[in-house]
């Protein structure tokens, strides 16, 4: 299972949503981070094949993103905005989608939608209305809907936004439990989610790719650019006005602050190992992986 993205680009209007993206990714999970507007669900939908490229060449498994039918026999999708028939219980709901994507005969179909709601740990809620659904248990449907067709790309936007902790973990532990023979793509703005899943992801800001690879390269190429420092509070314009702060904390008269700079940016600064939100900051900032 391989995909491939050759200069894609996107506009809306005038508005370019993606810019000449240039990207290959391979079975596990992949993470796709970046702000609010940066074009992480523009480049899912045209995945899904949802939403139409201006220019560039895709190819999944070797098939053309072009070949509508084919590509859609191999993806599974779970969008931003998720709603699904709030009337009808789990069951029906996951029936009728199946009918939809014309799994049967009943059998079969009911052995497949159980299996699946199991995965998800949604078995106990079988009669449960959607709408009456927790937001973690509505995305763990969401999950389970998009694993119908047995798909070998999965593509989920934001999965777990909105999500309280122990439910956002559980989630994490779901996608990565499905990637072992399989492509997932997952979206988030949470530098945490894809911290502790997965081993590649790709940055986007403002339409462009800043970054994709390994996230052990990722923290390495910040190594030598954070730092901690106690200054004292009068000095806080100063420092803002030369270097990029990441946090400070207040320590009486003192504030404690992490610190974007290419070289010591005071005598009294200690260097930091960078952790991922560091080195996310850094790429944003302009820095160079
Ligand atoms: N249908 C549309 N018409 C016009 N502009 C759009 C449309 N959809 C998205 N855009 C613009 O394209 C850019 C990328 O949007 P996109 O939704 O792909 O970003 P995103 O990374 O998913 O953001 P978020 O984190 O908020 O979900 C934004 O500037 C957005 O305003
Ligand atoms: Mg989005």
């Amino acid at each position: 299972m391989e995909i491939s993205i050759k200069n894609l680009s996107k506009s809306y209007g005038k508005k370019a949503a993606l810019q000449d993206i240039n990207l290959d990714i391979s079975k596990g999970m992949f993470g796709l981070l970046g702000p609010n507007g940066a074009g992480k669900t523009t480049l899912m939908r045209i995945l899904t094949t949802l939403l139409r490229k201006d220019s560039g060449q895709i190819m999944i498994n070797g098939i053309k993103l072009e070949e509508t039918a084919r590509i859609r026999e191999l993806i599974g999708y779970l969008p931003q905005e998720f709603s699904m028939y709030s009337n009808l219980s789990v069951y029906e709901a996951m029936d009728y989608l199946a009918l939809l994507s014309n799994i049967g005969p009943v059998k079969l179909r009911n052995q497949l939608i159980m299996e699946l709601l199991h995965k998800v740990n949604l078995e106990q809620n079988l009669k449960t209305k959607v709408k009456a659904l927790s937001g973690g248990m509505k995305r763990r449907l969401g999950i389970a809907q998009a694993l119908l067709n047995n798909p070998k790309l999965l593509i989920v936007d934001e999965p777990t936004a909105g999500l309280d902790p122990e439910e956002r973990i559980r989630f994490r532990n779901l996608l990565r439990d499905f990637s072992e023979d399989r492509i997932v793509i997952l979206s988030t703005h949470i530098v945490e989610d894809i911290e502790f899943t997965c081993e590649n992801i790709g940055i986007l800001n403002q339409g462009r790719l800043v970054y994709k690879g390994a996230v052990k390269d990722l923290l390495a190429s910040s190594e030598g650019a954070v730092w901690t420092a106690s200054i004292d509070r009068g000095q806080l314009d100063e420092v803002r006005s030369s270097s990029t702060i990441i946090s400070s904390v207040s320590e009486g008269d003192k504030v404690k602050l992490k610190l974007l700079a290419g070289e010591k940016p005071m005598p009294e600064a200690e260097e930091a190992r960078p952790t991922l939100e560091d080195a996310y900051m850094h790429i944003m900032k302009g820095g160079v992986a």
